[in-house]
């Protein structure tokens, strides 16, 4: 999970610009989604479904939250920091904003899971949007100094540490594309902001490993398979700029500064005759291309960097649970052939343990292993949970688990 999509509660640059925009998105959202869309999930077209809110709750029930996870047979859980809570005001410290994410890291550890904790997942405090956020380069010194607060009170509990989750997304939506706060449309903001994310995340992982050696540091990197359908110049060309730029460029940048990868996985780009042409047969409800295969590739890709993996996200909107079963299964099966064909994955943490607050997209993309009722803030295991909690028991799909669940949807819809 990540603070802001699942907390609730929280006041940050996201929650400001949700308020203003939360309109306009449902508006836009009549002909940005695909009829079936609008159909299937009416709350599209509400404006309330864009404010964050309360979100899951999970500010107030991370107990449950884990110990569920726990239940479902998990071994590691991915959470993020709320700088916004940390740093309320520039320089002014949270008493107790830190000793929430204590007591989240402990309540984690006592149950026998390993935190997985992302320092910064996108949202910045207001005090810092005023500033220019991250393109002041004071920012990058702004970060490392709320880093090291975060470090110095969780890092006896905390192995496995993500600096910045998606350089490349956040930077590409929130300053190129003009979707995301501050919605810029330039491409010397987001060389910037790019920029100065490399030099954050370099400085970070200097002062985390500085103090805690053992410390196994990194990011969360998104990156996607593209695939040249045909042998054409044009299409070998776009799939060799896409890898360099979008795949590789943050990674190089930090390739003396990361003990492993971390890798989120969703896309799959067939490129014919130069143009991005994906089949689309089978789709999550956010209408993205379901492609298992796809992860193989993209692991063997980072094989070259010679660092330990973990897969820090990977998975589907999927309310009606119809294709996550199958989508989970295809996929461990492409990890498990890139294990065996020598790249070393250590972990896979799937998106996501909760359904959550989709960023623009607002709450109706259904990412959750588990169901949240957005109302009564209930939740409820789906199908795919209690199968992926089977595999995870067994450490594989043998041939038990796939008898157990022969009646669940095992191929794709
Ligand atoms: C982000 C998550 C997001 C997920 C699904 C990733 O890009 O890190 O915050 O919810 O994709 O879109």
């Amino acid at each position: 999970t990540s603070s802001h999509q699942v907390e609730g509660g929280d006041i940050n640059n996201w929650s400001e610009w949700e308020i203003k925009n939360a309109e306009r998105l449902a508006k836009r959202a009549k002909t940005y989604w695909q009829p079936w869309q609008i159909k299937k999930f009416p709350e599209i077209l509400d404006p309330g479904n864009y404010i964050a809110g309360r979100a899951c709750d999970h500010y107030r029930l991370f107990e449950n939250d884990f110990k569920l996870a726990k239940e479902l047979g998990h071994t590691a859980t991915r959470v993020s920091i709320e700088w916004s809570r940390i740093e309320p005001e520039e320089g002014k410290f949270s008493e107790a904003g830190i000793e929430h994410y204590k007591k989240v890291v402990r309540t984690i550890k006592t149950l026998g899971l390993e935190p997985f904790v992302t320092i910064w997942h996108w949202p910045i405090p207001l005090w810092l949007a005023k500033k220019g956020g991250w393109e002041n380069k004071e920012a990058v010194k702004m970060f490392s100094r709320y880093s090291e607060k975060i470090v110095s009170a969780l890092g006896e509990d905390v192995k496995f540490w993500t600096t910045i989750n998606e350089p490349e997304i956040y930077s590409s939506s929130s300053y190129l594309g003009g979707f995301w706060p501050p919605q810029k449309r330039n491409p010397f903001s987001y060389l910037l902001v790019l920029r100065n994310l490399v030099k954050a995340h370099r400085a970070v992982y200097k002062s985390i490993k500085k103090r805690y050696p053992e410390a196994m540091v990194g990011i969360a990197k998104n990156n996607i398979h593209f695939d040249a359908q045909d042998k054409s110049l044009i299409s070998r060309l776009r799939k060799y700029a896409s890898d360099k730029w979008w795949n590789f460029y943050f990674l190089d940048k930090i390739k003396d500064y990361q003990d492993f990868i971390g890798l989120n996985h969703y896309f799959h780009n067939r490129i014919l005759r130069g143009k991005v042409r994906n089949e689309n047969k089978v789709v999550s409800d956010m209408g993205w291309e379901l492609c298992p295969e796809a992860i193989y590739f993209v692991l063997k890709d980072l094989e070259k960097y010679k660092k330990p993996i973990y897969i820090t996200e990977n998975g589907l909107a999927d309310a009606e649970d119809k294709n996550r079963s199958w989508f989970l299964v295809e996929t461990l099966k492409n990890i498990k052939k890139a294990i065996d064909d020598g790249v070393d994955v250590r972990g896979y943490l799937h998106w996501s343990l909760l359904d959550n607050f989709e960023w623009d997209k607002g709450f109706w993309p259904r990412f959750g292993l588990v169901a949240v009722d957005y109302k009564t803030f209930a939740r409820k295991p789906r199908h795919s949970a209690e199968l992926y909690k089977d595999i995870i028991l067994a450490n594989g799909m043998t041939e038990s688990v796939a008898k157990k669940h022969i009646n669940c949807c095992l191929n794709a819809n």
